[in-house]
């Protein structure tokens, strides 16, 4: 495993974070029994960096029951605040995240989505980090413009957006952009939330309780092309010897300004196929086959 720095001072984190949406039931319940045994194979495996949210239904409750007994500094701990990005709304949610997590700190408080006025809302992070609940602070789904109006304050390590071959819109703004500023960027949803694994086709139906039921990418002709982009990805990876889950995830780590890519695992044999990722096997030869690929 490799890690990489979040921010100018921030702390150390793998380069695969532990994507925590899928195990709290967002795209279909996940027992707590194998939630709990996905989190503990991720730090076996050099996993360090945990990502989870308010919004993230059980997410957070089996992840404190998970990491209870492991070493506290053996692991960083990224939540956010998802819904009322008001003062008291941060207030209370930090409090939830911090009793479901059964932790007295966070490592990396984040706003979920940009919201107006964003500086109440950036100022009531600085306090939290003031007074020991969360060591560093972060935000989510910033364009560079919005992250400039947070003003930087310190300890503002990282901005975490969807990256993956069919979300690239952040190398024209962020990518040349946020290194400058001292922030880095944390990927989220590297494998398109599961086209770039492959193993849908065009009879693939979602259960109900699965936020991809609804999801418009997942619908009719739009689903049917990143299915058929997936076929090709997955035919350049079975050259190179390894999955497209590997290939995908690794593109997303070719910038060194991507600090880290969280991957959303429901098994521990998911989490190991993540671990495994190389994410210096790609060379430019292949770059280029692979990101002709979403065109055809
Ligand atoms: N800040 C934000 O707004 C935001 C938004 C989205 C995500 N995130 C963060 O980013 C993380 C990753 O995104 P995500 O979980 O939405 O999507 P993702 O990582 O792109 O995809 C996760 C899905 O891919 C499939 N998968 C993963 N590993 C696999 C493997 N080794 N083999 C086969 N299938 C595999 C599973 O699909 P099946 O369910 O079909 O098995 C899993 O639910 C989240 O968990 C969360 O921490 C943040």
């Amino acid at each position: 495993m490799q890690y990489r720095q979040l921010g100018k001072n921030g702390p150390e984190v793998s380069i695969i974070g532990f994507g925590a949406w899928p195990i709290g039931g967002g795209m279909g319940a996940v027992e707590q029994e194998r939630a709990e045994r996905s989190v503990r194979v991720a730090l076996d495996e050099g996993i360090t960096l945990i990502d989870t949210a308010q919004a993230y239904r059980d997410s957070e409750r089996f992840l404190g029951a998970a990491l209870e007994g492991v070493r506290r500094d053996s692991y960083v701990l990224a939540t956010k605040a998802s819904f009322d990005f008001s003062p008291a709304g941060i207030r209370e949610a930090i409090e939830t995240s911090l009793r479901e997590l059964r932790t007295d700190y966070i490592d990396v408080y984040q706003l979920h989505a940009y919201r107006d006025p964003v500086e109440p809302s950036i100022e009531t992070l600085v306090r939290l980090r003031e007074e020991g609940k969360t060591r560093y602070i972060g935000v989510s789904n910033y364009t560079f413009e919005q992250l400039e109006r947070t003003g930087i304050p310190d300890g503002l390590v990282s901005n975490q957006v969807e990256y993956n071959l069919f979300a690239r819109a952040i190398e024209d703004d962020l990518i040349p952009r946020e290194a400058q500023a001292g922030v880095s960027i944390m990927a989220h949803s590297p494998l398109d939330k599961g086209t770039l694994t492959g193993k849908y086709d065009e009879s693939t139906v979602f259960p109900d309780d699965d936020e991809r039921r609804n999801m418009p990418r997942f619908q009719g002709d739009e689903f049917r092309r990143r299915i058929a982009v997936a076929r090709r990805l997955q035919a350049i990876a079975g050259e190179l010897g390894m999955s497209l889950v590997q290939l995908a995830v690794a593109w997303t780590l070719r910038y060194p300004d991507v600090a880290t890519t969280l991957v959303g695992a429901k098994s521990p044999e998911q989490v190991r196929e993540h671990a495994g990722v190389d994410p210096d096997i790609l060379g430019a030869d292949v770059l280029e086959r692979v990101e002709a690929a979403p065109a055809g």
